[in-house]
């Protein structure tokens, strides 16, 4: 009796390193994971499931694939993936964490320049056919005090990457040895003092039950007038509602928003204000990361279905 090669489903866009790998020993199928009456019946007879952040595996899609063995997010975050359900049911959740951290990291700093030089503002005006130089004054980073909420790996690019701009370094993490920070030249404070002394603001930490909604009006209140906050990390840990109040009010001066509480998102409070520089979640969007990513949960998912021990990507 020939056994029938084992269906890998892909429900997102992957870089093509993930078929490489995969090879020709299982047969791939491919389905929009964003659409679930197309998700659902695909996923019947998936041995694996690879996605990215828009397709969510919870417990109804898992209870939909009853012969899945592996679902495998290409990237790092596994908010969209419900290990509980998954773990309960045997299957292996695998992910690859450090994939894209240089490119999230690279574009956290490449949102905080944009919005302390209002670029993509100045550059929708200039195409317009209007040549505004003084309505286009921004801040110098220089001499700046940056505050990092969150220090882990992404926090710690951005610090080491921001380092050489001349700035001075803060920041809040309760779960970073401060013999790594110091190494880094960071001074380790309390949130409170973060938000009090920073002038500009950029959030490095997963999205869980503590961290949703840690940034809202009245942490906005606190700060600096005129700060700059950049969230390229998970959305809801900035509310948006607050934060575009605060934008219209001056508090904070600008802000550069690549992720938001509910994606896709196609309508936000951020959306209509000047002093926004907003990208729809493109922290891993970069070649090397994605086949970073790619090539990682395809090793795992080759293994996982070969029954052998995966190991940490
Ligand atoms: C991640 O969690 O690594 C990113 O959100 C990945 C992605 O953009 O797909």
């Amino acid at each position: 009796m020939t056994q029938s090669a084992p269906v890998v489903l892909i429900a997102e866009q992957l870089a093509p390193s993930v078929l490489e790998v995969l090879g020709d020993d299982v047969e791939i199928r491919h389905v929009d994971g964003t659409d679930r009456s197309a998700l659902l019946p695909a996923l019947a007879d998936a041995a694996a499931v690879l996605v990215r952040s828009a397709t969510q595996i919870d417990a109804e899609a898992l209870a939909a694939a009853p012969g899945l063995k592996v679902v495998a997010r290409a990237g790092i975050g596994l908010d969209n993936v419900d290990v509980a359900a998954a773990t309960e049911r045997g299957v292996m959740v695998v992910n690859a964490p450090t994939s894209n951290i240089v490119s999230a990291a690279e574009h956290a700093v490449a949102l905080l320049l944009a919005a302390a030089r209002q670029i993509p503002a100045a550059d929708a005006s200039l195409r317009e056919g209007a040549w505004k130089r003084s309505q286009f004054t921004g801040v110098e980073v220089a001499g700046k005090v940056v505050g990092v909420v969150g220090l882990g790996r992404i926090g710690q690019l951005v610090a080491q990457r921001l380092a050489a701009f001349d700035t001075t370094l803060i920041a809040y993490d309760p779960y970073i040895q401060p013999g790594r920070a110091a190494q880094l030249g960071v001074r380790m404070v309390s949130l409170e003092e973060l938000l009090r002394e920073a002038d500009f603001l950029t959030i490095h930490l997963p999205r869980t039950p503590e961290t949703l909604g840690l940034i809202g009006a009245a942490e906005l209140a606190t700060t600096k007038r005129g700060v700059i906050v950049v969230n390229a990390a998970r959305g809801g840990l900035v509310d948006e509602a607050a934060l575009a109040d605060a934008l219209r009010s001056g508090q904070v001066g600008a802000a550069g928003v690549d992720v938001f509480a509910r994606e896709p998102c196609t309508d936000s409070p951020l959306f209509g204000l000047p002093n926004t520089v907003v990208t729809p979640h493109l922290g891993a969007s970069t070649t090397e990361a994605q086949d970073k990513a790619g090539t990682a949960v395809a090793h795992s998912v080759r293994l996982a279905l070969q029954g052998e021990f995966v190991p940490d990507a």
